[in-house]
């Protein structure tokens, strides 16, 4: 399925841009959000699309084709956009996005291991070169590892007991597919989820994810060099999509803020209006934070 942009218009407008200026897209997935960018940046600006998932990049490269010659993508973990703009010889930029999490393209795609409900193999990677998987650390972990990265990522409840199930499954045979690792939460606590919204595997993939992708380290590291390159009246928008991502950039951006270095200007996170939830349910957890230089 084709991802759709969450909050396109709140990014279009908030992002307060203007033709000819540069901004850096570290999350430009198939290209949808970079579309509407490179509308507001035309004629003459320029637009870095980085993404660490080259099948995505190549799509965001079809997608952008009427704009070719005003962007530049690169396969790059957005933790190193520093060594990005230097290697491009930019040195500022007017404006920077992050649309964290993964995208329906990624999702949809049994094969990428993301999916609770398709069956693949359980990989979660969102870089296919880089070492670790989920099988990786499902398979290899000892039982307080597996629990603690259930409970500090996937803020599960049940963490103690799904680590227990797991370690005891993959001691009869490695647990190799995602279909194998959603049966084995739904035996361990699918009964205590009873009438809850979300699949009782939800926050174990949740977990695994952030873990094989090292997601907010990387947003850590990102924030603090994005802030630093943006040009004086530069915005950075950021759209998250759990609270320990959120967690991170209302907290960053408070530090810079009292620092005097950012002017935050949502005072609270944005969030998706209900026609945009009715339209796609995945925006339904999107919270946008909005900072600009001073
Ligand atoms: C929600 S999607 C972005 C969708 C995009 N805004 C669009 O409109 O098509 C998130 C993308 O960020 C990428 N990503 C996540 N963490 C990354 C990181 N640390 N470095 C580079 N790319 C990352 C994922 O591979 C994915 O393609």
């Amino acid at each position: 399925m084709e991802h759709k942009p969450v909050m396109r218009e709140e990014i279009a407008n908030y992002m307060n841009l203007n033709p000819g200026q540069v901004v850096l897209d570290c999350t430009i997935g198939t290209g949808g959000h970079a579309q509407e960018i490179l509308k507001k940046i035309a004629p003459q600006g320029r637009l870095i699309g980085v993404d660490r998932d080259a099948d995505s990049l190549s799509i965001a490269d079809k997608n952008l084709k009427d704009f070719n010659g005003f962007y530049t993508l690169v396969k790059d973990d957005f933790r190193h956009l520093d060594r990005i703009l230097e290697n491009l010889k930019i040195q500022n930029i007017d404006g920077i996005l992050f649309d964290l999490g993964i995208s329906s393209f990624q999702l949809d795609n049994a094969k990428r291991g993301f999916s609770i409900r398709e069956d693949g193999p359980l990989d979660m990677r969102m870089d296919k070169d880089s070492y670790i998987s989920a099988y990786d650390l499902v398979n290899s972990l000892s039982e307080t590892e597996i629990s603690g990265i259930l409970k500090n990522f996937g803020q599960e409840r049940w963490h103690n007991r799904i680590a227990h199930y797991l370690v005891e499954e993959r001691n009869r045979a490695p647990i190799s597919t995602t279909k194998q690792l959603s049966d084995l939460v739904m035996k361990a606590v699918g009964y205590r989820y009873g009438a809850q919204k979300i699949h009782p595997a939800t926050r174990t993939f949740q977990a695994f994810r952030i873990a094989v992708n090292r997601e907010l380290e990387a947003l850590d590291m990102a924030l603090d060099k994005a802030v630093r390159s943006l040009n004086k009246g530069g915005r950075i928008c950021v759209i998250s999509f759990h609270s320990l991502e959120d967690k991170i950039v209302k907290e960053r951006f408070r530090k810079f803020s009292r620092e005097g270095i950012l002017t935050i200007i949502t005072k609270k996170p944005l969030r998706s209006s209900e026609s945009e939830i009715a339209e796609n349910i995945r925006s339904r957890s999107a919270r946008l934070r909005v900072a600009e230089r001073i």
